[in-house]
């Protein structure tokens, strides 16, 4: 696991893009894995930005988000279709049909959508690179503490600590909805490479159970231990509960010179 610790969140969203630019540059037409909440609008905005001035470009790519609400319409403001749209899709050139979202239509049977949404994934050839957040609580995507941690794309009662969090975008007379379908942790698992994004005090805790916890089904995001390739982007206040923090500096610092000396050598599988 690769820890990168930066003064603030800016920089943070600017390596991240950094990232999924290196991505395009090698892959034209990657598959990517998207999340939503407030950790990764900076690094949305940072890409579109890029897109503007020419430099990249998404019109090859295909996306799958990690999760979306049960029980209110793709076209709520609410929705996390609406959300990409609003902070990403509409901005850049990805086809709108090559963006995915595990949604349940009206009418649907939600068991059924995380099967085929996964049959999707499979038929895209997998995810390249998965951007996550991760919630006070430790979940990724809406894998709340005693998430399977092989678990697949499912229905997911929220937590009430996660509904609290995400209470703020809805009004008080407004429905929010307590069930999700979210790719499982065995989904993300399978994911070529991870890019988990966390900044501010409020999730010191679950980043220090991420990188230096048990790797345990009450800190879902700590399952991410036994993957290969994963990239923890952090800001000063997301990373002060780390106890090995100098030892995180040191190997970026070393790993950044092999770079200067090699190249960035980025290679998807
Ligand atoms: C979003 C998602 C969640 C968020 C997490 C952090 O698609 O799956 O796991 O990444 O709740 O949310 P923010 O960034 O709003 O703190």
């Amino acid at each position: 696991m690769e820890v990168v610790i930066y003064p603030d969140a800016e920089r943070v969203a600017r390596h991240g893009a950094g990232l999924v630019e290196a991505m395009l540059k090698v892959k034209p037409d990657a598959v990517f894995g998207f999340a939503t909440g407030r950790t990764p609008i900076a690094l949305y905005r940072r890409l579109v930005e890029r897109h503007r001035t020419g430099a990249v470009s998404f019109a090859r790519t295909t996306s799958f988000n990690l999760d979306e609400y049960l029980g209110i319409p793709a076209d709520s403001p609410q929705s996390y279709r609406s959300f990409m749209d609003r902070e990403f899709f509409d901005h850049v050139d990805i086809e709108r049909e090559n963006t995915h979202l595990p949604a349940c239509a009206e009418g649907e049977n939600p068991q059924r959508v995380g099967p085929a949404y996964e049959a999707r994934i499979r038929a895209a050839g997998g995810i390249d690179l998965q951007i996550l957040g991760i919630g006070h609580n430790g979940h990724i995507g809406f894998n709340e503490p005693s998430s399977s941690l092989a678990s697949r794309t499912r229905v997911k009662t929220l937590t009430r600590r996660t509904l609290e969090a995400n209470g703020r975008l809805f009004a008080a007379d407004e429905f929010q909805p307590r069930l999700a379908i979210t790719m499982g942790i065995g989904t993300i698992m399978e994911a070529r490479r991870i890019l988990l994004l966390a900044t501010g005090a409020a999730k010191a805790a679950a980043v220090a159970g991420l990188v230096e916890g048990p790797v345990t089904a009450m800190c879902p995001a700590s399952a991410l231990q036994w993957h290969e390739r994963v990239t923890v982007l952090l800001d000063e206040a997301a990373a002060a509960q780390l106890r090995y923090r100098e030892y995180y500096d040191l190997a970026h610092r070393e790993n950044r010179a092999l770079k200067e000396r090699f190249g960035d050598f980025y290679a998807p599988e």
